[in-house]
């Protein structure tokens, strides 16, 4: 659906993948109030109208939307596809959309973990591969790949595979960074600490402490840092001080201390996630 024709604005297009709540949302207002046109994807297209109307309203761009579930095969082609089809030129690729699934591995909901996998790991390299050529052929484009403080963290018991999932987003976009260096194209890694959206309700993460009680910035701090640091051509963003000297333990040998600390911090109660969404 476009409600306002995105592509005849000379305007630079942003596509945002879960741009319409959340960190993906504050992210599409810091690009809205940069003068860019805006294509937004997630399942729901309620909430994607919500979003589209207010961004529209307040800033006065053009707001494509696209109702996927990004988890589905080839929904990433059928997105680059229709985008395409309706001669859009993306100049900006976030990959932003994302699940956890916290709890006992072997008590886990496995179709919710190939889901998780799909849409952390699968999408956002599908998208990123269908979406680079042209960015590079123009050579100019920016990718901002939405991964986690997780990642600096060699694993964490009850959601390593999340974790896991995190760890490939940090590497392909450090990897992809040095592969695209000259050819005007920029990938960043954007690695919030825990952040209020609904993601911690859905994943069964909010009795972590990481979650419980340590100070959090808001999505809307977290995305201004995406932001700057995607227009800046960094590699990687840490949003937030105390979560910067994290990132920095998780880098550092030996990686076991930085693992430790990490295990307090997402302690998790035996619930499995099902059982501790079914709670909330
Ligand atoms: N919040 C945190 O504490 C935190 C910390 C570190 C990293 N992150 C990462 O930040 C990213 C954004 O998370 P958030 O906190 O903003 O979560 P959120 O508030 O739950 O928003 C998630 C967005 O993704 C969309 N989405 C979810 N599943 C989808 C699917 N199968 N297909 C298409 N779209 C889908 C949602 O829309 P629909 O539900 O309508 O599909 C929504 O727009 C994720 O990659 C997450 O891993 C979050």
């Amino acid at each position: 659906m476009t409600t306002k024709d995105v592509k005849n604005e000379k305007l630079p297009t942003v596509l945002i993948t879960g741009g319409s709540k959340g960190i993906g949302f504050e992210l599409a207002k810091q690009f809205a109030m940069h003068g860019y046109n805006l294509v937004l994807a997630a399942r729901s297209e309620a909430d994607l109208k919500q979003a589209a109307g207010q961004l529209e309203n307040e800033y006065g761009c053009g707001v494509s939307t696209y109702p996927f579930d990004l988890t589905a095969d080839d929904s990433s082609t059928e997105l680059h596809r229709q985008v395409i089809d309706e001669g859009i030129q993306v100049d900006v690729l976030v990959n932003n959309a994302g699940m956890g699934d916290v709890g006992p591995f072997a008590k886990s909901d496995l179709n919710r973990q190939l889901n998780m996998l799909r849409l952390n790991i699968v999408t956002l390299t599908s998208l990123t591969r269908l979406f680079l050529p042209a960015m590079i052929e123009r050579g100019n484009g920016r990718v901002l790949n939405v991964a986690s403080l997780a990642a600096y963290f060699a694993g964490g018991s009850n959601w390593a595979s999340y974790v896991a999932s995190k760890h490939y987003v940090l590497a392909f976009t450090r990897g992809m960074a040095r592969e695209l260096a000259g050819t005007g194209v920029k990938v960043t890694a954007l690695c919030p600490g825990a952040t209020p959206t609904s993601f911690a309700g859905q994943a069964g993460a909010n009795a972590m402490p990481i979650y419980r009680w340590m100070p959090r910035l808001t999505p809307a701090k977290v995305a201004l840092a995406g932001y700057r640091a995607t227009m800046a051509g960094r590699t990687t963003s840490v949003p937030g001080l105390l979560n910067k000297v994290f990132a920095l333990l998780g880098e550092l040998p030996p990686r076991s201390i930085a693992q430790w600390v990490f295990e307090i911090l997402s302690r998790t109660p035996s619930a499995t996630a099902t059982e501790t969404r079914r709670a909330l």
